[in-house]
């Protein structure tokens, strides 16, 4: 191919891809100085003015040239906004890459290009399939690729290589006959206040309040999952993996907090919402830190769950028709929780949830539908 004869201009009315000029060198140089582009891409740092004319008059003319890398400038609002590349395609399969300058983020600029360009390489260029990679934590990253459509996302450890430094990635594909639209909810974590009590996003700064109830006596008989001694990091790490529990579209879970002072007092979690048979299942799990206990803090938050869990998706809510809640028949604070939010018991599983010390009690099920 020509450049930049030969290069496609794509639009969608509102954001163009072109061929790059030397005239966006400096808006590329000036993108790359920022400290989220050098945390989350393998450009070079420092970066250098010659970076940007190395790439942008060099590398991507030849890429076009020789058929092993395609890239184009995003222009919006008529002005070089950042550069989307799609590379490899061997045997119709490849990569994409992107980035906006900071001035232009969360307006939507990204979505639009990438869909654009992913658009071009199925209709285009005959590909099957488009790879997303990003390091773990890029969230902003991880959504343009959601609301383009990709999905399937897999971690590998280790997978990616910041200038040297392996580091854990994300992976996830579409396909040429996939719609580029969300595949899969991304939930939010909506703030909800009633009785004093507030409902939010879990914090790093939870952490230590986090440890005492998870590694609370209590909270270890009847939560056998949790590891044992609970440490500090397993509570960094739990609060860490949240994002991503409701980036997946699995799980929602809230600090329970206070709603004067905010201390955390306990958390709430509806999950199994990705259950492969119910879509419209939802399952609740709780846990209270010992000096928040006894006072219906968790019957009330439990309330404003389950009104947040039936709300449809449309309004916000998680779409659910039926919520179960599960806990040992011995279990008689928790049995209480379901019995005071009206909901039923309906099975009883002997012997089948399991003590530290190898012996097992029987595990109630409760359930709770739209219609009850
Ligand atoms: C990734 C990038 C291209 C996104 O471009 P953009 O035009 O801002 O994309 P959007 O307008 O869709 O906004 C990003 C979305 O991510 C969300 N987001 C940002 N940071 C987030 C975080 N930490 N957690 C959750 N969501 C986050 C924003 O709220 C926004 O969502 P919304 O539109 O639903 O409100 C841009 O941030 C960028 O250039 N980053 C540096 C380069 C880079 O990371 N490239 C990708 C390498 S894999």
């Amino acid at each position: 191919m020509r450049f930049p004869e030969d290069v496609p201009v794509l639009t969608d009315g509102v954001v163009t891809l072109r061929a790059h000029t030397a005239d966006d060198v400096e808006p590329a140089y000036r993108m790359c100085q920022d400290p989220v582009m050098q945390q989350w891409t393998t450009i070079p740092v420092p970066y250098l003015r010659e970076h940007a004319e190395l790439f942008l008059t060099e590398l991507i003319p030849s890429g076009w040239r020789e058929n092993t890398m395609w890239a184009w400038a995003i222009e919006y609002e008529g002005r070089y906004a950042g550069t989307v590349d799609l590379r490899d395609g061997d045997g119709g399969v490849g990569e994409v890459g992107f980035a906006v300058g900071p001035e232009v983020r969360g307006k939507g600029v990204m979505p639009r290009a990438l869909r654009l360009a992913v658009r071009h390489a199925f209709d285009g260029m005959g590909w099957t399939r488009v790879i997303w990679r990003a390091y773990v934590g890029n969230y902003a990253s991880r959504r343009v690729a959601w609301k383009v459509g990709f999905h399937g996302l897999v971690t590998i450890p280790g997978g990616g290589n910041s200038r040297g430094v392996r580091k854990d990635e994300w992976v996830a594909s579409v396909g040429r006959d996939d719609e580029l639209e969300p595949n899969g909810n991304w939930w939010t974590v909506p703030v909800l206040e009633n009785n004093g009590i507030r409902l939010r996003e879990l914090r790093e700064t939870d952490a230590q309040r986090v440890q005492e109830a998870c590694g609370d006596e209590r909270t270890q008989r009847w939560l056998t999952g949790m590891p044992s001694p609970y440490t500090l990091d397993d509570a960094a790490g739990f609060i860490a993996s949240r994002p991503a529990a409701a980036a997946s579209g699995e799980a929602v879970s809230w600090a329970i907090a206070d709603a004067a002072s905010d201390e955390l007092l306990g958390n709430v979690s509806v999950f199994d919402l990705t259950n492969r048979i119910d879509r419209t299942k939802g399952e609740i799990g709780y846990w209270m830190h010992p000096d928040a206990r006894g006072r219906k803090v968790m019957s009330t938050a439990v309330e404003m769950v389950i009104a947040h869990a039936f709300r449809p998706v449309e309004e916000g809510g998680l779409g659910r028709r039926r919520l179960v809640l599960k806990c040992a028949d011995v279990n008689t604070a928790s049995a209480h929780v379901a019995e005071l939010n009206g909901f039923t018991l309906v099975s009883t599983e002997r012997a089948a949830d399991p003590r530290r010390d190898g012996s097992y009690d029987n595990l109630l099920t409760f359930d709770l539908l739209t219609t009850d």
